[in-house]
């Protein structure tokens, strides 16, 4: 793939958009919805549930202005990417245990190795937590395997699991516990290097991924998998390649949030929940602007999950008591606020919908600038989806190797 050209185009889309997707909706509401066209929240007002979740899947319905359906159709090709196909299945024995969500991960992690990585004898696993992945490669390909992670109580954990299941003729698995950092580390850094070394990293919070990297310059192989994009840093943290650098885009906490929303389709009865969730912490936000100016914007932080199955002065009540607030309402005026202010927290829904569009794009342009940055350092990259995004929605892997 021609990552340059890939996120040339994709930056080139989503600049003149920032306004939508760099912003909260609810923080900055009234003035955050004013950057949404009137035509797009026009065309999201006239439609029945049934269109808002289809929205929320990434399809338009009826007569959708041509701005928005020109911009969803470029985002869909651009953030379009291979798959990986194919699992090495685990036996009954290797996935007791497991969640369906690990067993699911570790089946496609360990087909996608096998046919790369003839040239490996070493790995290390950076964040291996309790070591599935690196028991699974050292019985699978037989390599000698490091496990590291800062969190002693899972490499214990790890450590009994591997005694319980020991092979005939032992593991050549270690636990090293250690906190992987930027900077000089000699006991560890040696694993990284070295052209029949693999190093990687499933699911490397945040800036980990870009310290698995940087560590990662002298080994034979490198596979990461990144997750919680919101413990970026911008610009720390993007862009990391210099043709990242010559295309950058301002994105702000707000805006690495967004890429870490899952986006699976959801069913209805998810997407009715979704909807209620956001309507009772709307009004909630729209109630607390009112009674407390003074406070700014109120963290209402989440209920329990049943408070918001019952009516909204429940859910009002329990988040303002958590406050330390006292609205002086009763249940009924709390009710009636709620539903005197529908029109407005249904603009502020379609508002979301309509700026979730942008969470692929921007995921897809963190991981090109890391693309990219492992071509600038001479390795040959590929970056395909790998895991069922219902299952494991952080599902994009970037591979780069030296060959033999
Ligand atoms: C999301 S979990 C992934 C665990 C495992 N790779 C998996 O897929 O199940 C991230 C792991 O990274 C570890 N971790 C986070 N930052 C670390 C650091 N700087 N050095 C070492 N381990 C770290 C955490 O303790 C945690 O076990």
């Amino acid at each position: 793939m021609d990552f340059q050209a890939r996120l040339a185009a994709l930056t080139h889309e989503l600049r003149p958009w920032a306004p939508l997707w760099s912003r909260s909706i609810l923080q900055g509401w009234p003035e955050s919805g004013a950057a949404y066209p009137g035509d797009w929240l026009a065309h999201a007002r006239s439609l029945d549930e049934a269109g808002e979740r289809r929205l929320d899947h990434g399809e338009l319905v009826g007569a959708p202005p041509p701005s928005l359906s020109a911009l969803m159709g470029t985002l869909q090709e651009l953030t379009a990417l291979p798959w990986h196909e194919g699992l090495h299945p685990l036996t009954v024995t290797e996935t007791q245990g497991l969640s369906a969500k690990k067993a699911h991960e570790l089946e496609r992690v360990l087909a996608l190795l096998a046919p790369r990585t003839g040239f490996i004898h070493q790995a290390v696993d950076i964040g291996g937590g309790m070591g599935h992945l690196a028991r699974l490669c050292a019985r699978t390909f037989g390599w000698t395997f490091h496990s590291i992670d800062r969190d002693a109580a899972l490499q214990d954990k790890g450590q009994r699991w591997l005694a319980k299941t020991r092979p005939q003729g032992g593991d050549t698995l270690n636990f090293i516990q250690a906190s992987v950092e930027d900077g000089l580390q000699p006991r560890i850094d040696p694993l990284f290097s070295g052209r029949d070394r693999a190093s990687i990293g499933l699911h490397t919070c945040g800036p980990l991924a870009l310290t698995q990297l940087r560590k990662s310059q002298g080994a034979g192989f490198v596979l990461n998998i990144g997750c919680c994009y919101d413990k970026l840093e911008a610009p720390r943290d993007f862009p990391v390649s210099r043709f990242g650098g010559a295309h950058p885009l301002p994105f702000t906490p707000h805006a690495l949030a967004l890429t870490t929303r899952g986006r699976h389709h959801k069913s209805e009865e998810e997407f009715a929940r979704m909807k209620r969730v956001y309507a009772w912490r709307f009004a909630f936000d729209l109630l607390s602007r009112q009674r407390f100016p003074e406070r700014g914007f109120v963290r209402a932080g989440d209920a329990p999950r049943t408070l918001y199955d019952g009516p909204f002065a429940g859910y009002a009540r329990d988040r303002l008591e958590r406050l330390g607030l006292d609205a002086n309402m009763t249940d009924a005026e709390l009710d009636a606020f709620e539903v005197s202010v529908r029109a407005e927290t249904r603009d502020l829904l379609l508002c979301h919908l309509l700026r979730d569009r942008f969470a692929r794009a921007l995921e897809v342009v963190l991981l090109l600038d890391r693309a990219l940055l492992l071509e600038e350092l001479g390795f040959q990259v590929e970056l395909l989806q790998l895991f069922d995004p219902r299952l494991s929605p952080r599902n994009l892997a970037l591979i780069a190797s030296r060959g033999a």
